[in-house]
């Protein structure tokens, strides 16, 4: 019989939360918090939002000023979409709609539109049109200096 005994202990995963909390505010991470609408969608349903920084095996994909402020931009190569709702406020999101999976590739002004049944999402991964009911899954997402790091 084997146990680990920190695998039970509720401290342990209080500890690990709250750390994880403090990375987040004291690195000033950028990362999407849309809510939660409590529907079983299909795809993404269980994933959790990212709350950590970027690690350390996280790779610049943009430079800041590829993304336009209150609009966002489609990377083909990382399967990412950034936004930058407000000014120095990025976000990056997987871009498979919460729907059914589909790739999504247009950003539309400050619209992520997902073309196989129309979802839309506002900048924030938030859906607000369409059949998706779960915000996209992010990414955690850093300026640093002129680049923009996703991890
Ligand atoms: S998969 Fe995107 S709207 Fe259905």
């Amino acid at each position: 019989m084997t146990s680990d005994s920190t695998r039970d202990d509720p401290r342990v995963t209080r500890r690990a939360l709250l750390g994880g909390a403090g990375a987040v505010a004291a690195t000033g991470l950028i990362t999407a918090c849309g809510p939660g609408t409590g529907s079983d969608d299909a795809v993404g349903a269980a994933e959790p939002t990212t709350t950590q920084p970027p690690g350390p095996d996280a790779q610049v994909v943009a430079a800041v000023a590829d993304v336009p402020v209150g609009g966002g931009v489609f990377l083909e190569s990382d399967r990412l979409i950034l936004t930058q709702p407000t000014d120095g406020d990025f976000h990056a999101f997987v871009a498979i709609c919460t729907h059914q999976g589909c790739n999504i590739t247009d950003v539309e002004g400050d619209r992520i539109i997902c073309t196989c049944h129309g979802s839309v999402f506002d900048l924030d991964g938030v859906p607000v049109e369409g059949p998706a009911k779960k915000p996209l899954k992010t990414r955690a997402i850093e300026a640093r200096g002129t680049d923009l790091v996703v991890g």
